[in-house]
């Protein structure tokens, strides 16, 4: 599969080293960057050849498979760019920062009929697919409540190294639009549909920034099972992702990228996937490389992707949802999705 990258930034380079990575199944061709510098950083590592816009490279490269790496508030249109020009899409999260932006994507998706995945590299951790798994077989019995918390720390230069960070218009959002979706998205999966929302937000740690650096809130689902989150960029020094789940039969929870605690009244503990890739690369990464894996196959097998537009709409739709509670001091229902 010929890949086309698009933003050559921070995760553009790590998409570039999973592409590599793929060996037969994928070929970097194209880096597309408005910085020439970040563009040929890229190529002169990884091959391929630079251009400024996508148009350019759509009219110069045999493409098949585009990989979205831009800043949050320009995912959709670049992913329906790559559509209408025939490509299978992979879009960084968030899908994008308005759910009227990922609507107009999803509609292009079901229009074009290609593949397109979201990241949430997470899902693809072997601890977080044993959780996955002991919930679909029961172990864990009716699920009654989850706690996802992103107790990140990011020091003011995160924000003021880069433009677009920390903005409305294009980060869409803070510590939770940009870094506690991950885990949300997690509780999300786990825990089924969202539909009302308690929140609070804050901007406890920074300046210069229009987001929150601290978000909490409670969150109802559809089953009845309660939700916590905790979503902060101001949590010195920082620490991993814990994401427990409790039932009425077993509790599982995720530490420290491990399975750092398993009970279950009756079920076994499910084995670990093993998720393989180069040496002394960590959970995170290999878990990406096992998100492209499946992207591709998806792509080969005419199968949906295992993130599909509408979970990465679904986490999107619960963190606009956070924002709109703790702004208007009451909570929030979420539509049907
Ligand atoms: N999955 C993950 O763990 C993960 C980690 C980091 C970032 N991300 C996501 O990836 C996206 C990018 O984040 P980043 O940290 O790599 O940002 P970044 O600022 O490092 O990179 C963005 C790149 O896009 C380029 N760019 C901006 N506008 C452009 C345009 N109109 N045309 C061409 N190039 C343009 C910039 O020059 C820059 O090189 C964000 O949506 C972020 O949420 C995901």
């Amino acid at each position: 599969m010929r890949f086309a990258l698009i933003g050559a930034g921070v995760i553009g380079a790590v998409h570039a080293r999973l592409i590599d990575t793929l060996g037969d199944d994928a070929t970097l061709v194209a880096v597309v960057d408005q910085s020439p510098d970040r563009a040929g950083k890229i190529v002169s590592e990884y091959g391929g050849h630079a251009y400024a816009t996508a148009a350019e490279a759509y009219a110069a490269e045999e493409i098949d498979a585009v990989a979205i790496c831009l800043p949050s508030a320009l995912h959709a249109d670049n992913a329906i760019e790559a559509l209408h020009a025939g490509k299978q899409v992979i879009v960084e999260k968030p899908v994008d920062i308005t759910l009227a932006a990922a609507d107009r994507l999803i509609a292009a998706q079901r229009e074009t009929g290609r593949t397109v995945a979201v990241i949430s590299q997470r899902r693809f951790q072997p601890p977080v697919t044993q959780i996955r798994t002991a919930i679909d077989n029961g172990a864990l019995g009716r699920v009654t409540s989850g706690i996802a918390e992103s107790a990140f720390f990011r020091p003011q230069s995160y924000y003021d190294g880069d433009d677009w960070r920390g903005t409305l218009a294009v980060d869409g959002g803070g510590a939770l639009m940009n870094q506690g979706i991950h885990a949300l998205d997690l509780l999300v999966w786990m825990l089924g549909r969202p539909v009302q929302v308690s929140a609070q937000t804050g901007r406890l740690a920074h300046e210069g920034i229009e987001v929150e650096d601290l978000a909490g809130a409670s969150i109802r689902f559809e089953s009845g099972a309660i939700g916590l989150m905790l979503a902060s960029t101001a949590a010195y020094p920082g620490r991993p992702v814990r994401l427990t789940v409790h039932g009425d039969q077993g509790t599982a929870v995720l530490d420290d990228d491990q399975l750092a605690y398993f009970a279950s009244a009756e079920g076994a503990r499910p084995d670990a996937p093993v998720v393989d890739g180069p040496d002394g690369w960590g959970p995170t990464e290999l878990a990406h490389l096992a998100q492209y894996r499946d992207f591709v196959a998806a792509v080969r097998d005419g199968r949906e992707p295992a993130v599909t537009l509408e979970a990465g709409r679904r986490s999107l739709a619960t963190v606009l949802a956070v924002y709109e509670s703790a702004r208007e001091g009451r909570p929030v229902e979420l539509e049907e999705d």
